[in-house]
């Protein structure tokens, strides 16, 4: 059987008033990627012959993320249904009858937990049993603000009333609809075009076409799905809601994976954090955007770490912060209160307690010393340090930038390394110590003698 070509459209143009924010609500991060990144991966296993976002005016952060789905602007936010229309204008001319495309699946841009084997379920299903009108229903534990899906005698759904507008026995209703629907291309103008702004907020409610479908003896069906995929973020306490539930859904993936999380609950993972067999995380551990962890692995506690590639069998932390761009090669150790971005530890170097290492190479078992910082800035450019192999960097040494230590070299602790140092070398760049005897008790007998 042939698959039957569906276009999507996700809504994101809505001014996402209860989030009380200066940024679009869809732009939100859950697991540290903005919510319709998450909404555009699970649908792409399900192939739509085209994707079309609603965005609002500058809404270009939006435009950018969503990339290479189309998007279209909807001026004013007038509502679901508005926006649909709006956004039909793009696929006006390849719908059914005369175009390949026989469905539209309307998704909203705050359902970022719906995942794309129950997106391909609903797909099936209508497949399997064509409707005009497919819903994807829930039944939440507190229904509150969701659309609330009006039986008929007969037990078909008949319409939807939003909350807002429902009579209390209405809004008493168990049964939702989860922000998800097809709609047979075959009908849809028809059915966007009688929408009005009869409702308490005056707007085109999309919602209201399941009860001008049933009005003109179309078969509209529900398809149950899991509440906890369809959290419908509106508020900050929702998203909060929706962050914990991908949260424990993350973690799950990753302990099925072979990564030993030895207090889930207290590590916090990214969408795209990616692991090796036998990882070991300790407890509270924060895992920002694009971190890979390598078998074997062990991740130590109160560490922080985002855009970093961590090799085999390395040791981060306690207390280490990866920033974008450290590589930790394989059997690297990183330490306490240890710092690195933009830097390359090759194989086997250590950098165990209190540094700095910023645009830097470190070469195969070189040991950086408690206090080491690389010196990367001058207050206008950053410049680079290249450290050799098997070298020993002394404590508190500071490496002024743009500078190269050669393979093998040693580095006295306490010096100020400004100059390239040759292979093999010593480099000692600190005051010279003096020893006076007897000097001490001279100045200490001088004063007492003052203060009497
Ligand atoms: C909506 C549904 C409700 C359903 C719930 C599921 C309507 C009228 N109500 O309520 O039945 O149970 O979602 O989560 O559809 N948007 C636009 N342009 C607009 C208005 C909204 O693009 O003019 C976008 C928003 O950015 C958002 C989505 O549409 O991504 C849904 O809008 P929202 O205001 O969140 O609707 P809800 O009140 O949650
Ligand atoms: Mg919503």
């Amino acid at each position: 059987m042939s698959q039957s070509r569906f276009a999507a459209i996700i809504l994101a143009a809505g001014s996402g008033t209860r989030m009380k924010s200066a940024i679009p609500k869809v732009m939100h991060p859950i697991a540290g990627q903005p919510m319709i990144a998450h909404l555009l991966q699970a649908l792409e296993p399900s192939r739509p012959a085209a994707t079309v976002v609603v965005i609002g005016p500058q809404m270009d952060d939006v435009a950018r993320t969503v990339t290479p789905a189309q998007t279209v602007v909807q001026d004013l936010p007038l509502g679901t249904g508005d926006a649909v229309r709006t956004a039909l204008q793009a696929v006006q001319g390849r719908l059914a009858p005369q175009g390949d495309i026989d469905e539209v699946l309307v998704l909203y841009g705050d359902t970022p937990l719906l995942r794309s084997e129950t997106l391909a379920r609903l797909l099936t299903e209508q497949k399997r049993s064509p409707a005009a009108i497919l819903l994807g229903g829930m039944r939440p534990a507190d229904a509150g603000p969701y659309g609330r899906l009006v039986p008929a005698p007969d037990g078909s759904v008949l319409r939807i009333v939003e909350a807002a507008d429902a009579t209390p026995e209405e809004y008493a209703i168990g049964l939702c609809w989860g922000g998800l629907m097809l709609i047979r291309a075959h009908h849809i103008f028809e059915l966007i075009d009688a929408l009005d702004r009869n409702n308490a907020k005056s707007e085109f409610y999309l919602t209201g076409i399941v009860g001008m479908a049933t009005d003109r003896g179309l078969p509209v069906r529900v398809f149950e799905l899991p509440v906890e995929e369809l959290i419908g973020v509106n508020t900050r306490a929702e998203l909060a809601e929706a962050e914990a539930l991908m949260q424990s859904r993350l973690r799950r993936t990753a302990m099925d994976a072979g990564v030993t999380l030895v207090a889930p609950e207290t590590v916090y993972l990214s969408a795209d954090t990616r692991f090796g067999r036998d990882v070991l995380v300790e407890p509270n551990v924060t895992f920002g955007p694009g971190v890979t962890v390598d078998e074997g692995a062990r991740i130590c506690s109160f560490s922080h770490l985002e855009g970093a590639s961590i090799g085999a069998h390395a040791r981060v932390g306690p207390f280490a912060r990866l920033r974008p761009g450290a590589v930790l090669d394989d059997e690297v150790h990183v330490g306490n209160f240890v710092e690195v971005k933009s830097a390359r530890l090759h194989a086997g170097a250590k950098a165990n307690h209190l540094t700095y290492i910023g645009d830097a190479e470190v070469g195969a078992r070189t040991n950086i010393g408690a206090g080491t910082i690389t010196c990367n800035y001058d207050g206008f450019n950053k410049h680079r340090t290249i450290i050799g192999e098997g070298v020993f960097i002394g404590s508190n040494t500071a490496l002024v930038a743009p500078v190269t230590v050669g393979d093998g070299a040693i580095v006295a602790a306490g010096s100020v390394i400004t100059s390239e140092i040759s292979p093999d070398a010593l480099s000692v760049a600190r005051g010279r110590q003096v020893n006076k005897p007897g000097r001490a008790a001279e100045i200490r007998a001088r004063l007492r003698g003052k203060n009497r």
